[in-house]
């Protein structure tokens, strides 16, 4: 007596006389997935060093290398050693560094007014990197937050970060920025206006060549933790930032947003955070065709080592697959805390 019933019986004479061939019409995707030569062959995206930037974060002092907490194998590195690891980067063929500082409390204000110091902490490091390493890109942030005593990109006033005012101080602070040797001013405020202002400043003082990398659509999100840790200002910050950020629900208005930037003349648009926002890297793309970046925030770092350390994930493949990710979503590169481990590992031929 069989064991099945009629129905399952039917089902398996049916299954052991299926013709394959009939229903995938003989076209058959394996083929060339059959060995890596073939797969070498037909890939369409790859990772490359030349799509890392790498951010970094400055501390004054001299020779000091001091461990972030929350970003295992991230430092926060005196001007000295911020020049030691420019050179290490451009050895490893690392095309350019994003700086964000980590000043004193004492020079931090309601307006954040030591970003127009133009021997301010970022600025110094600009010097010194550019007369150390000439040939490596520098990247600044014209934000206010590493400088106000709230943590806000932004002035407050009366409870509300007020944008011109902010627009202008920051307009300024991009002028000192180039002024110090930056390549290339990356506002991650999400001001209105500030692109169109940053511009008109930097061609009245000169620096017509310097490029604006536009933090485009920087969404309020809960992944820039660790990094508030890095540049100490998790225990300052009042509030949140979603009166400038975007609605993490909003691709259509980040659409428009960017559309904004790029009329008021950025010459490459960031997505921020990168992951979670992959449909915007490649509407940004699509809509725009302006070489576009994803920032692959400190959350996004943190979580892979976390999970990389407890030994639940494999850290560097996660890595090298998150990275690829951007490409296929159509970046142009990345701003990403792995930077110099990625580019080994490509270096290694394992990218
Ligand atoms: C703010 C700024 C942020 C980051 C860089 N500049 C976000 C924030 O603190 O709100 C986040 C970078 C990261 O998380 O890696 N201008």
């Amino acid at each position: 007596m069989s064991k099945h019933s009629k129905h399952t019986e039917a089902g398996l004479t049916a299954a052991a006389a299926i013709d394959v061939d009939e229903i995938t019409g003989r076209r058959r995707m394996r083929r060339t997935r059959v060995a890596d030569w073939s797969r070498r062959l037909v890939r369409e995206t790859r990772l490359s060093v030349d799509d890392l930037i790498w951010p970094i974060f400055i501390i004054p002092g001299t020779n000091i290398t001091e461990p972030i907490d929350a970003m295992p194998g991230v430092s926060r590195m005196s001007v000295d050693k911020a020049v030691e690891a420019a050179k290490m980067a451009a050895d490893l063929g690392i095309p350019a560094l994003a700086t964000f500082p980590n000043e004193e409390m004492d020079r931090r204000d309601a307006t954040g007014s030591h970003v127009l110091d133009p021997d301010n902490l970022i600025n110094q490091a600009t010097r010194a990197i550019k007369k150390a390493v000439p040939n490596l890109g520098i990247i600044t942030d014209v934000a206010l937050d590493p400088f106000t005593d709230h943590g806000h990109d932004g002035i407050l006033r009366d409870g509300e970060i007020v944008n011109d005012e902010t627009v202008r101080q920051i307009a300024a602070a991009a002028v000192h920025q180039a002024d110090a040797g930056a390549d290339i001013i990356s506002p991650s405020d999400m001001m209105d206006g500030r692109i169109g202002a940053i511009r008109r400043a930097l061609d009245a003082s000169g620096h017509q060549n310097v490029a604006i990398m536009s933090y485009a659509t920087k969404f309020a999100s809960a992944c820039y933790g660790p990094y508030r840790e890095a540049i100490g200002t998790s225990g300052l910050l009042k509030g949140d930032k979603r009166t400038y950020y975007l609605d993490p629900s909003n691709a259509i208005e980040a659409v428009r947003d960017a559309g904004l930037d790029v009329d008021e003349g950025a010459d490459m648009l960031i997505v921020k955070p990168g992951l979670p926002y992959l449909d915007i890297c490649r509407a940004l793309k699509d809509s725009y065709g302006l070489p576009t970046f994803a920032y692959q925030v400190s959350g996004e770092y943190s979580m892979i080592k976390a999970g990389a350390a407890a030994g639940y994930i494999d850290g560097e493949r996660i890595m090298m697959e998150k990275l690829l990710a951007f490409k296929r979503a159509g970046c142009d590169g990345i701003l990403t805390y792995f930077a110099p481990e990625a580019a080994r590992l490509i270096g290694k031929g394992l990218g």
